[in-house]
């Protein structure tokens, strides 16, 4: 029996302990502890606050227990504590609750990539167990709650991309003695960085790049022995590197690029940081040379010291890089003069990964480096724009095949476009703008069929264009502007069906007709053809470029008439037909051009009337119908009501309705006045303020005004929307001079007998011109001392021609 109690009751314990075993949570869910419920608690309350969610949240309901909800993780040794809520890219709307640091047993809390706003809660600084804290590209506001330094296990903080979020980094931050990775890149974080991070000695990335953060670096930022990762891009920070940055042997990556940093890089720079792979300092201040020793950072892939004030030679040996990648020297003021200071292309031949080297705007000199075609054939990047080197692209730059962009543009590279460019088959963008390039451009163009934008302008480019240049069936833009190009536009060109942004072919001496292809061009914005020789008729086809927004064809010989299809180019904002033999009058439906903001027709040989349909034009700024033999009264409305409209009008038979009420003679219209837009004129007077008025008379009030951000000073006489603009006369009226004023006060001072002289002299100069050297004759009618102006340098004008008589042929004669 005893036998049978005892195996019975083992048995029974057996039994129990494998049930148990079999169900611990089923158990523990039957009695859990006050605790628990706070979990489940703090969920619920988390759930209340969020707004939108991909249905993710729809789990989170009775039918299950909280552990098996989504994105909840519960404990294995605490079998109801939520150890983990990862709820990232679950598009998450709403805020972030402060229930939540009633979790504490939280190890993971991972909501990156959701669109939550509002404040991170300080409550979060329960959570001692967080270890890892995701909160990446949320658009969180407010500030980091310094309550987070509490969360002693945090090894990981990352909450880069809230743009909203402000304030500076807590010092505490400096106290978690866990923290390993501190990631706070792009948000708005003002302030400096706390050096309490020099004290983080676990730390090995911090990214603090692309916020607001001023001050210097913290001087201790050698002290995190384990730092390898910094990065502190696009801030303010200024100041100089830190020397303890160069004790950091763990860092292999370094960016402090777009800040305002300055001072020399150490000479020593190869002993120290030597597991660098990527080191970064565009766009700063630093000087001085390229330490020579930098040859020694042999895991070295990228070295950007773009736009900054480095100067000297590039060192020889750069071949030592064997990893080097990225080599980025652009816009500095670095040196090449002869071929031994050349020798670093040489030498980066050596470099067999090497994908981008730019080294352009720079003041490097003499011929370009043959060896360059040398250069690893996994190069895809080549910028050597805008220095002083001189020769020929080398014959066997087709070598290069990786490239995608090469880029020679603004130097003083002479003949010709080698044949061998065609080989270049991957290249997206190819600029030799600006250089001395010259004879024929290569048929073997046609051959770049991945080419998206091509830029040879401002060349000694001859020849006709090669029709190939239609196989460029990628090409969004094309530039060959200011060339000696000859013979027809290839109709080949007009088939490109890609060419979307421009198409230039501007300033060159290209003859015949414009093709009626043109109509082909149904996606392209901007069309330049301005001087050459083009003549016929501007085909009807054009109106089938219905994006066009700039259409340029003056200085042609383009004659008939202006085609009504014009009115089909819905988008087009200017249209330049200057100086042509166009004939004809001018449709009257240009005006349905709702986006027409300047309208160029000038010299031409346009009749009849101007058709008042245009001066109702509602998009008009800029008009020019000057040297036709236009007829017709020039309405008030539209573009003439508007002071930034040009109304350069100067045709034969015109009429105004405006004052003088005579024809414009031509002499008047010659005359290239400078126009200022209104808001210029608003913005000068500060909107016409009466501090500023000068003086007010029968045709308006004067105002005193700064033009271009406050360099010019001038008056502005004006009225509704039309306003004069003068020089401004700063020693105001001769009067002022010679007389007491009526209050009795005091003369402006003395005038020496040389000003009186001088103004005297430009008094007599002045008159002359009315009566003798200008066509009609003036004549004043009102002369005397409080119209005659001085300026700055106490020069006369002549002023106020308010009561003037202008005086026509007839009257002339009888003078
Ligand atoms: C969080 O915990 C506090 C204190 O234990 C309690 O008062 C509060 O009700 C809890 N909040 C939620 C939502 O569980
Ligand atoms: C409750 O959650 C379960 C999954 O846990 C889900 O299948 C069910 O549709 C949810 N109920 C509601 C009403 O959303
Ligand atoms: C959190 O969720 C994301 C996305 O579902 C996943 O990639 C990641 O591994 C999860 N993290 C953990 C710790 O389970
Ligand atoms: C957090 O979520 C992101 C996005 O799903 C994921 O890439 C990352 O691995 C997650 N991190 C952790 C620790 O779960
Ligand atoms: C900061 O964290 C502590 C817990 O460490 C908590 O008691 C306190 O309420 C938190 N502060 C705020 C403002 O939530
Ligand atoms: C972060 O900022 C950098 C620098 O301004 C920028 O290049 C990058 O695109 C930004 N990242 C995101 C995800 O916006
Ligand atoms: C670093 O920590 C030590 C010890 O806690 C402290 O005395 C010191 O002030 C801290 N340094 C900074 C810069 O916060
Ligand atoms: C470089 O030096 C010139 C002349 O001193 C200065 O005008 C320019 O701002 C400097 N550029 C940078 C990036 O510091
Ligand atoms: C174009 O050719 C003319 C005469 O042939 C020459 O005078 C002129 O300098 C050339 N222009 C350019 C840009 O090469
Ligand atoms: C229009 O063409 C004329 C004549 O070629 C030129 O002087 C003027 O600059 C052009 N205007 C614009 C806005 O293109
Ligand atoms: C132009 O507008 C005026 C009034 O603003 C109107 O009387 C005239 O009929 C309009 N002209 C045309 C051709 O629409
Ligand atoms: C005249 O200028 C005003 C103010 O800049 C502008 O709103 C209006 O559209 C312009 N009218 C014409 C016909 O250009």
């Amino acid at each position: 029996m005893q036998l049978l109690l005892l195996t019975t009751m083992h048995l029974l314990q057996l039994l129990l302990l494998t049930s148990a075993v079999a169900t611990t949570s089923a158990a523990a869910g039957l009695y859990p502890s006050s605790h628990d419920h706070d979990d489940e608690r703090a969920l619920v309350a988390f759930k209340a606050k969020i707004s939108g969610h991909s249905g993710v949240l729809d789990s989170w309901n009775q039918s299950t227990s909280y552990c098996s909800w989504e994105g909840v993780t519960c404990g294995r040794r605490h079998p109801w504590r939520v150890v983990a809520l990862n709820l990232s890219s679950q598009g998450l709307a709403g805020t972030i609750s402060p229930a939540i640091g009633n979790l504490t047993f939280l190890r993971l809390l991972n909501l990156s990539y959701n669109s939550l706003h509002g404040e991170i809660p300080a409550s979060i600084g329960s959570l001692r167990r967080l270890q890892r804290l995701y909160l990446v590209q949320n658009t969180l506001t407010g500030v980091i709650p310094g309550n987070i330094s509490r969360c002693i296990s945090l090894r990981e903080i990352r909450i880069q991309h809230n743009i909203g979020l402000q304030g500076s980094i807590p010092a505490e931050i400096g106290n978690m003695p866990s923290l390993s990775v501190l990631q706070l890149s792009n948000n708005s974080i003002t302030g400096t960085i706390p050096s309490s991070l020099t004290n983080l000695s676990r730390l090995t990335m911090l990214s603090l790049a692309a916020n607001y953060l001023e001050g210097s670096i913290p001087a201790g930022i050698g002290n995190n022995p384990y730092l390898g990762f910094l990065q502190l891009s696009h801030n303010n920070l200024s100041g100089r590197l830190p020397p303890s940055l160069f004790n950091l042997s763990s860092l292999y990556i370094f960016y402090a690029a777009f800040n305002q940093l300055h001072g020399h890089l150490p000479s020593d720079l190869g002993k120290s940081l030597p597991r660098i792979q990527q080191f970064g300092i565009a766009g700063n201040r630093f000087t001085g040379a390229l330490p020579p020793s930098l040859t020694n950072l042999s895991r070295l892939q990228l070295l950007d010291l773009g736009a900054n004030n480095f100067t000297g030679v590039v060192p020889a040996e750069l071949g030592r890089l064997q990893q080097l990648e990225m080599f980025a020297l652009e816009e500095n003021i670095l040196e090449a003069n002869n071929e031994e200071e050349w020798e670093f292309i040489d030498s980066l031949v050596n470099c067999s990964r090497l994908k981008e080297l730019g080294i352009g705007s720079n003041k490097f000199s003499g011929k370009l480096p043959g060896l360059l075609v040398n250069l690893s054939t996994n190069l895809q990047l080549l910028q050597i724009a805008n220095t002083n080197i001189s020769g020929a692209i080398p014959p066997d730059i087709g070598n290069l095949e990786g490239l995608e962009m090469l880029d020679f543009g603004e130097n003083l590279l002479t003949g010709v476009i080698p044949e061998s460019i065609g080989k270049l088959t991957r290249l997206l963008v190819l600029g030799l703008n600006s250089n001395y390039l010259s004879r024929h451009l290569p048929s073997s163009i046609g051959n770049l069929s991945s080419l998206l934008q091509l830029y040879a302008g401002g060349n000694s480019l001859e020849g006709p264009i090669p029709p190939t240049i239609g196989n460029l069936s990628k090409l969004l833009g094309l530039d060959l502007s200011y060339n000696n190009l000859t013979g027809l536009i290839p109709n080949q060109i007009m088939e490109l069906p890609s060419i979307t942004m421009f198409l230039d072919l501007s300033n060159n001496m290209l003859e015949g007709p414009l093709p009626s292809e043109v109509g082909s061009l149904v996606h392209l914005e901007q069309l330049f053809l301005s001087r050459n020789k083009l003549s016929g008729e501007i085909p009807d086809t054009i109106g089938n470029c219905r994006v066009m927004e700039i259409l340029s064809m003056d200085g042609n010989s383009f004659q008939g008439n202006i085609p009504a299809t014009f009115k089909n180019m819905a988008s087009l904002t200017v249209l330049n037909l200057t100086d042509n033999k166009l004939d004809g009058s001018i449709p009257g439906n240009l005006a349905t051009l709702t986006n027409l903001q300047e309208l160029y027709l000038g010299h031409n040989n346009l009749s009849g009337t101007i058709p008042e349909l245009l001066f109702n034009s509602t998009s008009l700024l800029r008009l020019d119908l000057s040297y036709n033999s236009l007829q017709g009264e020039v309405p008030k409305g539209g573009v003439f009501k508007n002071l930034t409209g040009l109304s350069n009008v100067s045709n034969n038979a015109l009429k105004s309705k405006t004052a003088p009420k005579k024809d414009l003679p031509p002499q008047f219209a010659k005359v290239e006045l400078p126009i200022v837009p209104y808001n210029d004129i608003l913005k000068g007077t500060d909107g016409f303020s009466e501090a500023n008025v000068l003086g007010k008379g029968r045709y308006g009030t004067v105002y005193k005004g700064t033009l271009e951000n406050q360099a010019i000073v001038v008056a502005v006489k004006g009225q509704d929307f039309r306003a004069l603009v003068f020089e401004f006369m700063a020693n105001g009226s001769l009067d002022r001079w010679i007389h007491s004023n009526l209050e009795g006060q005091n003369r402006q001072g003395a005038l020496s007998l040389s000003q009186r002289l001088d103004i005297a002299v430009d008094i007599v100069d002045a008159l002359d011109y009315l009566h003798n050297g200008c066509q009609p004759l003036i004549i004043h009618c009102d002369l005397n001392p409080s119209n005659i102006l001085l300026n700055q340098d106490m020069r006369a004008r002549v002023g106020d021609f308010g009561i003037a008589r202008v005086l026509d042929e007839a009257t002339t004669n009888i003078l």
